[in-house]
């Protein structure tokens, strides 16, 4: 009885810390940009390419510029996983709200 407790219980455990790092596992937006956005997309100002807030806000459109490149930037949607697309959209979107 005590073992089968100490199973279950246990086994809550794996279960509960498992989808702890689902969550920690989300792809982080804002360290993805500076990796491989950063050196041609500035916050504020027009580098290589547009700057952040002045991108339009529409996820879809994002998502597609991502995805397939625009004018002279590079595509992406080979090297990002959806989720880290994603997590991009979120990103740029959540730097434009306070313009
Ligand atoms: C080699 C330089 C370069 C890199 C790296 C780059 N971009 Fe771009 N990006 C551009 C250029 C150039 C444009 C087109 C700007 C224009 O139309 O004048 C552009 C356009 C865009 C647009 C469309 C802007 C709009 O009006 O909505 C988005 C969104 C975008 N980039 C996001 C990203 C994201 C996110 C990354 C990183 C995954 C990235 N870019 C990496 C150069 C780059």
């Amino acid at each position: 009885m005590n073992r089968l407790l100490k199973t279950i219980g246990l086994t809550m455990v794996i279960t509960f810390s498992s989808q702890l790092s689902i969550a920690s596992d989300m792809p982080d937006g804002a360290k993805i940009f500076s990796q491989k956005c950063k050196m041609c997309h500035a916050l504020d100002k027009k580098k290589i390419g547009t700057a952040v807030k002045a991108m339009n806000s529409d996820a879809e459109q994002l998502r597609s510029a991502i995805t397939s490149g625009v004018k002279r930037m590079p595509k992406f949607g080979h090297k990002l996983s959806a989720e880290e697309i994603d997590s991009l959209v979120i990103y740029i979107q959540a730097q434009k709200t306070d313009i």
